[in-house]
């Protein structure tokens, strides 16, 4: 009798737990677009739109110093061009880290582009752009940021697209020191996100709507100045196994269409990035 109403408290308190973890109601607070952002199906789904007049975005109640934080997400289908959708992380002030996902729209059956950078101290210009093996319109996908002292690994459905290595020993700022929160928008950008600026956002086909679902949040929660890491955190010491990053090679042979690393023109003054002529590791 003790023991199986014990048993019962137990699962109970499994579930909640369970649920807590992908539950939009708990995890994040709608905080601009006027109604347009809406947490659905029990907290299950979030939908941001957007129309003529304004997009919409929400952000983590917490914040975290380092993560490994998922969303699976499924973008405007049919004609985007003009519209951005994002997913990032992000500290505060004037020197600012962040690490970026956003989704920039295109015409029908034009690509989607993925757009992913890195800024600490509030300057980014680490630019890194993908066309996807998919049609990230078509259906909900797993964007996942991975943050832990030693690199950056951004990941499509588990497919590593990106690393960014802590080479702070070499003089390259990483992000080590800020607390950041998850943060998703979706907005009009048609003055420069679809070929530069040349497409417009089609507002008879308004209104826009973006979908977010299962966000895991396995992170080091930042409060009162401290962050408290979980027991168990794999993600803290994380890093890609040979045969992960010669994947990644190919990936990024096949996928990607703008790497600032090889953008000698951009930098032709200053010459290229230090983290782009490291040796790699
Ligand atoms: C989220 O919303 C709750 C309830 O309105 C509020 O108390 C809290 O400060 C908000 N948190 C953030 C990070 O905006
Ligand atoms: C949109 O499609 C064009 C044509 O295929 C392509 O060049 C471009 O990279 C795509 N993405 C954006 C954001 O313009």
């Amino acid at each position: 009798m003790m023991s199986s109403s014990f048993g019962l408290v137990l699962s109970v308190l499994a579930t909640l737990v369970v649920a807590s973890s992908a539950n939009f109601h708990n995890d994040v607070n709608i905080t601009w677009g006027d109604g347009r952002g809406k947490i659905l199906e029990n907290g299950e789904l979030l939908t941001l739109t957007l129309d003529k007049w304004s997009g919409s975005g929400f952000e983590s109640k917490d914040e975290y110093l380092f993560g490994k934080i998922e969303m699976s997400i499924k973008l405007v289908p049919g004609n985007s061009a003009g519209l951005v959708t994002t997913y990032y992380l992000r500290s505060h002030g004037k020197t600012w880290d962040e690490i970026d996902f956003e989704f920039l729209g295109n015409s029908t059956g034009q690509p989607i582009t993925i757009h992913t950078n890195v800024y600490c101290g509030g300057k980014g210009d680490r630019e890194q752009q993908f066309h996807l093996w998919f049609d990230p319109s078509q259906d909900f996908h797993t964007y996942t940021i991975l943050w832990n002292p030693k690199r950056i690994i951004f990941s499509v459905d588990n497919t590593v697209i990106r690393e960014f290595n802590n080479m702070e020993s070499m003089g390259v700022p990483f992000p080590t020191k800020q607390p950041m929160r998850m943060y998703a928008s979706f907005w009009n950008a048609d003055d420069w996100a679809t070929r530069g600026g040349l497409v417009k956002t089609d507002y008879n086909l308004a209104p826009f709507t973006a979908s977010y679902r299962r966000y895991k949040a396995e992170v080091c929660v930042w409060s009162n100045g401290k962050s408290s890491c979980p027991s168990s955190a794999a993600w803290m010491t994380e890093e890609l196994d040979v045969a992960t990053k010669q994947k990644l090679q190919d990936i990024q042979k096949k996928h990607m269409i703008y790497n600032y690393c090889t953008d000698t023109n951009r930098f032709a003054a200053t010459g290229l990035p230090k983290e782009c002529t490291a040796p790699p590791k």
